[in-house]
């Protein structure tokens, strides 16, 4: 049989029929089960956008752009929409749990995809850390507001920031991972409600400080002209970041070369027109400087704007729900991506494990609340959030460039969505990313190839030796016997994955 993929040898590129036909043997054997519809999906990705970046961060944003912070929104939903178009694209072509990680194997080859996967511990792992911090101090705020009584410094703040450990940072992630591990079904109830939740109550917020509205407060509307806006679009992608969350649903989502498509476009259309509306109204019922460097700004309008605390504590309890439906998805993500690396040898093989009675990958799942709960209960919340930003950035600028290769390569492949004007949309993807990653700043970049570095070396040492790419005795080799980087899965294989 000739391969269709051959791949420049050296690369060890995956392709995209045995990346979804391996994932097909699972689910004939203790796979994972395909319980998602659509609406579920949509709640999946919304219950993995909107948190701490718009609750906790939009005064962050409001600092840097000022009333501009509705360009630097729309700056970021640009850049995010060229890349959903990716996601999108792919995630119909090519439904694995692994998402970029494996776009990236079946295009670029597995060097890349490593550091793909090893970007994508920053934007789920170490992200899901940071925003369980953030839930901590929103919890503790609502208590404050409630009962008048809050959990003390030592145990709801990291060390550095007055406290020792943080402890609802830590019960969040256990709580998460113990929802997680029950089934898919379950932790996907649960995300549903929480994201009507707290659409609800962002609509609410809209609605009081459009009641507020003053145009006085947009003047003047960049005053720190562009540069501002530049590096306010920067801190607005944190918001946006967890669309991408959809694909790692790949295979737990019914009809997914229709549904992963769809959802990523409407959760996108969805959060833009919602993120930018709640902008406007926070700007419009206070100035800027008012709003500026709050971190429970809405709370503080909504007690402005009605005069009472009541409203203030709504939103309070919204957040605490946000932000732990987003710690919910997230965590979800990453063990998925871990799941499918374990798949193919380069990470430890216990977080492929499936347990039979639930379907999830228990052990894989702990070992991530357990491992990720050490930043979380440690770390201060603004510390890793431009080192998630960049790394995010990264993964969708190579999400792009999967999209140019595969087109090339494969253009024989089922694509139920193709991205509109290509090439230019994917180009202007990357350009995007590379416009937001220059505002994180010199020293995010140092970070972050440091971070790189490390994980070249680690895939040196430990992954590349590991691969079951070239070990699989299921991997069928072209004729030529050479490498099977371009290795293709038997048809009924992939039958049973569309399921
Ligand atoms: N977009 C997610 C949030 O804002 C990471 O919490």
């Amino acid at each position: 049989m000739r391969s269709p993929f051959p791949g420049p040898s050296g690369l060890r590129i995956k392709s995209p029929d045995l990346l979804v036909a391996e994932s097909g043997a699972d689910l004939e054997g203790n796979g994972l089960k395909r319980s998602m519809g659509l609406f579920q999906l949509v709640c999946f990705g919304i219950g993995a956008i909107v948190g701490t970046g718009i609750f906790v961060g939009l005064s962050d944003t409001v600092a840097e752009a000022g009333p501009a912070v509705l360009v630097s929104f729309v700056l970021a939903a640009v850049t995010c929409v060229f890349t959903a178009f990716s996601f999108a694209e792919l995630g119909g072509a090519i439904p694995v749990s692994g998402s970029s990680y494996s776009y990236a194997y079946a295009t670029l080859g597995e060097r890349t995809a490593f550091l793909v996967g090893w970007c994508l511990l920053l934007e789920y792992g170490i992200s899901v850390s940071a925003v369980a911090v953030g839930w901590g101090q929103y919890l503790n705020e609502l208590l404050g507001s409630m009962t008048g009584w809050q959990l003390p410094a030592a145990l709801s703040n990291p060390p550095g920031d007055g406290g020792i450990v943080n402890i609802p940072a830590v019960v969040v992630m256990l709580l998460a991972a113990l929802l997680l591990v029950r089934g898919i079904r379950e932790s996907a109830r649960a995300t549903a409600a929480m994201a009507v939740l707290k659409l609800a109550i962002l609509v609410l917020f809209c609605a009081i400080g459009f009641s507020a509205f003053r145009a006085g407060h947009l003047t003047p509307f960049a005053p720190q002209s562009i540069a501002g806006i530049t590096s306010g679009a920067s801190v607005a992608f944190f918001s946006y970041i967890g669309f991408d969350a959809i694909t790692t649903a790949g295979e737990e989502v019914k009809n997914p070369r229709r549904n992963i498509p769809l959802a990523i476009l409407i959760c996108l259309g969805v959060v833009t027109a919602l993120y930018c509306l709640v902008a406007l109204a926070a700007i419009g019922a206070l100035s800027s400087d008012q709003v500026a460097g709050r971190p429970a700004a809405l709370s503080l309008i909504v007690n402005k704007v009605t005069h009472s605390t009541l409203g203030g504590g709504v939103i309070a309890f919204g957040a605490v729900v946000a932000i732990a439906s987003v710690v919910l998805a997230v965590m979800y993500g990453q063990t998925r991506i871990l799941m499918s690396m374990s798949r193919d040898g380069l990470i430890p093989r216990i977080f492929e494990r499936i347990s039979p009675r639930t379907a999830t990958p228990v052990a894989g799942t702990w070992i991530v609340a357990v491992l990720f709960a050490v930043p979380a209960a440690v770390v201060p919340l603004d510390v890793v959030m431009n080192l998630t930003t960049i790394g995010t950035l990264a993964v969708m600028a190579v999400v792009n460039v999967c999209v140019l290769v595969l087109r090339r390569t494969r253009p024989d492949l089922p694509r139920r969505f193709r991205v509109p004007l290509f090439p230019a949309s994917p180009l202007l993807g990357i350009a995007f990313c590379g416009y937001l990653i220059y505002g994180t700043g010199l020293a995010t970049w140092l970070q972050f190839a440091g971070f790189l570095v490390v994980g070249a070396l680690v895939y040196a040492c430990y992954g590349r030796r590991r691969s079951r790419l070239v070990q699989s005795p299921d991997v069928v080799r072209p004729p030529d016997g050479g490498d099977p980087a371009g290795a293709v899965a038997t048809a009924p294989a992939m039958a049973a994955r569309e399921g």
